[in-house]
């Protein structure tokens, strides 16, 4: 993910939060003359803290989970991304500050962006136009030849390649929904929190006598999200429900009428001209009464419109939404045009049916159970005790680096997969943001950048059992492949399969994403390779056959496809082998050839091809052995360089300060394989090294990989100091074992990138900062990684290698990990002690592919087995 232009510069260069001091930053001198001076800055420190807890209440509020699983605060949400909190079930999103006699609730839908064919309807993705296919394919050549020839290899630039992204859009805020008491007196006995056990947002407070309680949650069954207000005192204060435009910066003003006596309507564009969205608010009572009524507006503006409910015990608000975004129609045959019918049809369908019936308890117990259903099968345990008269906030300003705390630590693991559980199981995947943006310029667009962030978003859920990937799959299918084709064509001259580069919208944005020269974002034709290991991990894990041959064997012949035709001769080296030129190492500046990421990727990408083939049902046979013959024939991207390490680029050109955020070039320690399960047989022979054959051994490529990644350094580069660049040093220090770098990476990371919510923030010392999900939720995968590996094997007779507590850090000596899930379609429990594993339990799915398991704990295979259906095996000694 970018440093980006618009954001780098803003970075303050200061090392905390002006508005708190560590302690540890106070010295007490032992001499009488500074005591005065010590104990006055301690009780100015003890000040600041006070002022920044508020902290009357120093016990978890009452209903708090007692296993510690939420987030709680003393204070209501004053930074839109830094303190309040989320709720979501996909489709909508929700953010709380926990408001008392008035809450704000920010609306997100998932599919409303401006841009577009919605707002310009000659958009084409970014692409070249037809009759520029030629002089593509002349260029390309160009450019070839350019960096054969060059004596550095590099050339400067691929701009006739790029294009300018035209309507690219943005995911963008839909509104606030606000509910105002009408109570006044002074607020006591404040507390807000999310119950990670049941997906639920609550207020609580007393005033007037009474005390409040208020909850908001987005249940995935109904598509709706709820907010309900009740008191302890018989009836409730008159209470209103409105909607408002006005809050959220830039949002055209929708039109707000009502639809009956209990229902706001709602209905505008995400931009002018834009799509057209439409969300409903229906209102129910216990007691009392509800109206809907229309709000004086002047003359020519929009209607708009509240409901006003007085006398009732109970009151509560479910509101549905949609847009006119249809991603069956982004293909040829419709134009690549995404448009559906006006979504009123369909939102008003939701609303009838329990939202309209059923009790407020009915409707939440529904949402718990499937909660429970979508979150439960896994269960992490890292030994921790629940600290529950600390509120989170300050938990998380205490937290120190390596030494860590692994209650707050399990929260955060929690709180990843609450976030992608609660973004990802809509009709889109997660993007930069999850589905919580703010306003209508949500940096980055809020939109799928592939080079790492989106990946990252889904590093844990095979692994931890959570049912997210198809919508991601079903995306790759209807947006990205039928314009990705055609940018093969026009772009590459290449009439088979497709392609997409590094940042994508919902709209097919598939072509080079250019502003001015920069092909360090523009040049990325891997990123649907990398995706498509995605695809290929879903079925490597669930052995899905009928998923497999429908969707996701044909995603990957199609990226497949593109790349046998992509790969050419290397004229440089002139080694024989066949490697991509131009490329780029993701986000870095270098156009060049045989980059080591796109090698690697690629090379990974032919082996689950040729590992897919038999189950996909294709009888293509001549694909299947072009792949072979190609990835037989390419370079694998693994070379040693000069200050022995491993080389970036196929030409030695890596600087030994370079701590870039990315490591493009290690993408086979982690998430992928080529490097962590490197095969010299395989991967060795055609290492051309001073004009001679050399073959690397599995050590010597680790050692390599090793001191390129020390080099890289901690995730603190000039260019940016985010999350995600330490949580990926974390999972790949956890690959290579070393258990204090991987928790000094995940420690820091805490430490630093995230905010009193816990969500992760770009520029954490920003006072309005950004968020990005992707140190969240790659935040889960990480600590996995230091628990339980299984990576992936170039071929499904070499033994799948599960390797147990490969990096657990003291602090989690003691734990259990209930079904987690691996490659091969097994099932894991795992308890251990004294950081030694004490029982394993593996059991293996009913229907499975016969493959060979180690087990393995410290450098000792501890079991072997080969799979078959059903079996069960236990461990109990190490
Ligand atoms: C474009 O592709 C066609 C068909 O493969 C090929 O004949 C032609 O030489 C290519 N053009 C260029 C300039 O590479
Ligand atoms: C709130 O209630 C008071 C007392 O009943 C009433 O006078 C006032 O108009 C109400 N305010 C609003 C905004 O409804
Ligand atoms: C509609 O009325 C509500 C409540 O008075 C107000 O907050 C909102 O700004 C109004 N209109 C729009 C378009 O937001
Ligand atoms: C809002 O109402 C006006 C007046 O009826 C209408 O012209 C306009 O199309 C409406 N806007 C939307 C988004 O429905
Ligand atoms: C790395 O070192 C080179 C040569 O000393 C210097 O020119 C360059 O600015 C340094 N780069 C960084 C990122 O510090
Ligand atoms: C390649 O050759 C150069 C010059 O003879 C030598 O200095 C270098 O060590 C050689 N590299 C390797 C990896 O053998
Ligand atoms: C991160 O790396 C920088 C540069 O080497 C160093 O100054 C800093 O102390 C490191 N911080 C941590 C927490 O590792
Ligand atoms: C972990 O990595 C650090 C830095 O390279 C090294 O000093 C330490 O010895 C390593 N620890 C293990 C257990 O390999």
């Amino acid at each position: 993910m970018p440093s980006r232009l618009l954001i780098s510069e803003e970075l303050p260069q200061v090392a905390w939060h002006d508005d708190f001091i560590p302690s540890s930053s106070i010295f007490c001198w032992t001499s009488s003359v500074v005591d005065l001076l010590c104990s006055f800055l301690m009780w100015s420190k003890s000040i600041l803290f006070n002022a920044f807890l508020a902290s009357a209440v120093i016990s978890a509020p009452s209903g708090f989970p007692s296993s510690g699983n939420g987030l709680w605060y003393t204070k209501p949400g004053v930074i839109w991304s830094r303190d309040w909190l989320p709720v979501g079930n996909g489709f909508l999103a929700a953010m709380t500050p926990g408001g008392s006699v008035q809450e704000t609730l920010q609306l997100n839908i998932e599919s409303l962006w401006s841009g577009g064919p919605f707002q310009d309807p000659t958009y084409n993705g970014g692409n070249k136009q037809p009759n520029e296919q030629m002089a593509m394919a002349t260029a390309m050549q160009q450019y070839r030849s350019g960096i054969f020839t060059s004596p550095t290899g590099n050339i400067d630039n691929v701009e006739t390649l790029a294009t300018d992204p035209g309507a690219y859009g943005s995911y963008i805020g839909a509104g606030y929904l606000v509910a105002t008491l009408n109570v006044t007196g002074t607020v006591s006995n404040y507390a807000r929190w999310l119950d990670l056990d049941q997906s639920i947002a609550r207020v609580t407070w007393n005033q007037a006598g009474s005390a409040f309680t208020r909850e908001t949650f987005c249940s995935h069954p109904t598509e709706a999200c709820t907010h309900h207000v009740s008191a302890s005192k018989g009836t409730l204060p008159p209470l209103t429900f409105a909607f408002s435009s006005a809050l959220e910066n830039g949002l055209p003003t929708p039109n707000i009428t009502c639809l009956d006596s209990d229902t706001i309507r709602i209905r505008g564009t995400a931009s002018t001209p834009g799509m057209l969205y439409e969300i409903l608010g229906r209102v129910r009572i216990k007691g009392g009464k509800v109206a809907c009524l229309s709000l004086p507006v002047p003359t020519g503006f929009p209607p708009n419109a509240t409901a006003v409910v007085t006398g009732a015990s109970e009151a509560w608000i479910s509101w549905v939404g949609g847009t006119e975004f249809n991603q069956d129609a982004g293909d040829v045959a419709h134009g690549f045009f995404f448009k559906g019918p006006d979504p009123h049809a369909a939102v008003l369908a939701l609303l009838s049916g329990s939202l309209s019936t059923a009790s407020y308890t009915t409707l939440r117990n529904q949402h718990f159970a499937d909660v429970q259903k979508a979150f439960g099968a896994f269960k992490l345990d890292l030994g921790q005790q629940p600290d529950l008269s600390t509120s989170t906030d300050a938990l998380i300003e205490a937290y120190q680096i390596d030494t860590g705390n692994p209650y707050l630590e399990l929260l955060m693991f929690n709180y990843g997969r609450y976030l992608l559980g609660s973004s990802a199981r809509g009709t889109l995947p997660a993007n930069l943001q999850g589905k919580w943006a703010l306003d209508t310029g949500t940096p980055w667009s809020g939109d799928y950048h592939s080079n790492i962030n989106i990946q990252m978003n889904y590093w844990s859920a095979e692994m931890s059992n959570l049912d997210v990937m198809k919508p991601l799959f079903t995306y790759f299918e209807k947006n990205w492949a039928p314009r990705g084709a055609y940018t093969a064509q026009v772009l590459y001259n290449i009439s088979r399969g497709w392609v997409t580069h590094n940042e994508m919208n919902i709209f097919g944005h598939t072509g080079m994403k250019a502003f001015g020269n920069s092909a360090e974002w523009a040049n990325y034709p891997e990123s649907a390779v990398w995706m498509m290991l995605h695809v290929w991990d879903h079925f490597d894990y669930t052995n899905d056959v009928a998923w497999w041959k429908a969707q996701g064997w044909p995603l990957l012949k199609g990226v497949a496809s593109f790349h046998l035709d992509k790969l050419i001769p290397d004229r440089r080296f002139n080694d024989g082998t066949l490697i991509v030129s131009p490329c780029n190492s993701p986000e870095q500046a270098p156009i060049t050839l045989g980059c080591a990421h796109a090698q690697q990727l690629i090379w990974q990408l032919f082996n689950a091809v040729e590992k897919g083939f038999s189950a996909s049902g294709d009888e293509d046979t001549a694909f299947l052995e072009e792949v072979r013959a190609k990835r037989n024939a390419m370079d694998k991207g693994l070379r040693i360089g000069s200050w022995g390490q491993l080389q970036e680029w196929k030409v030695d050109q890596d600087a030994p300060n370079d701590t870039h955020r990315h490591l493009s070039h290690l993408i086979g320690l982690y998430p992928g394989y080529a490097i962590a399960n490197y095969e010299a047989n395989l991967q060795g022979d055609l290492t051309l090294v001073n004009g001679s054959r050399a073959t690397y051994t599995k050590a010597q490529v680790i050692d390599a990989t090793t001191v390129s990644l020390i080099h890289r350094g901690n995730g603190t580069g000039p260019d940016a100091d985010s999350g995600w660049e330490k949580m990926w040093r974390a999972a790949c220090w956890a690959q290579l074992k070393n258990s204090s770098k991987f928790y000094h990476e995940l420690t820091f990371g805490i430490f630093e990138n995230f905010g009193a919510n816990l969500f992760s923030l770009y520029d954490p010392f920003d006072v309005v900062p950004i968020i990005q999900i992707d140190a969240n939720l790659g935040l889960p995968g990480a600590v996995l990684n230091a628990i339980l590996q299984a990576p992936d094997v170039p071929t499904l007779a070499a033994p799948l290698v599960i390797t147990l507590l490969p990096a657990l850090p003291t602090q989690w000596a003691t734990g259990s990990m209930k079904g987690a899930r691996t490659r091969g379609g097994i099932t894991i429990d795992l308890q251990w002690a004294g950081g030694k594993p004490t029982r394993a339990l593996m059991r293996v799915d009913p229907s499975v592919v016969p493959r060979p398991v180690q087990i393995v704990f410290g450098d000792t295979v501890v079991a072997s087995f080969t799979t078959k259906a059903g079996l069960t095996k236990t461990l109990t000694s190490f």
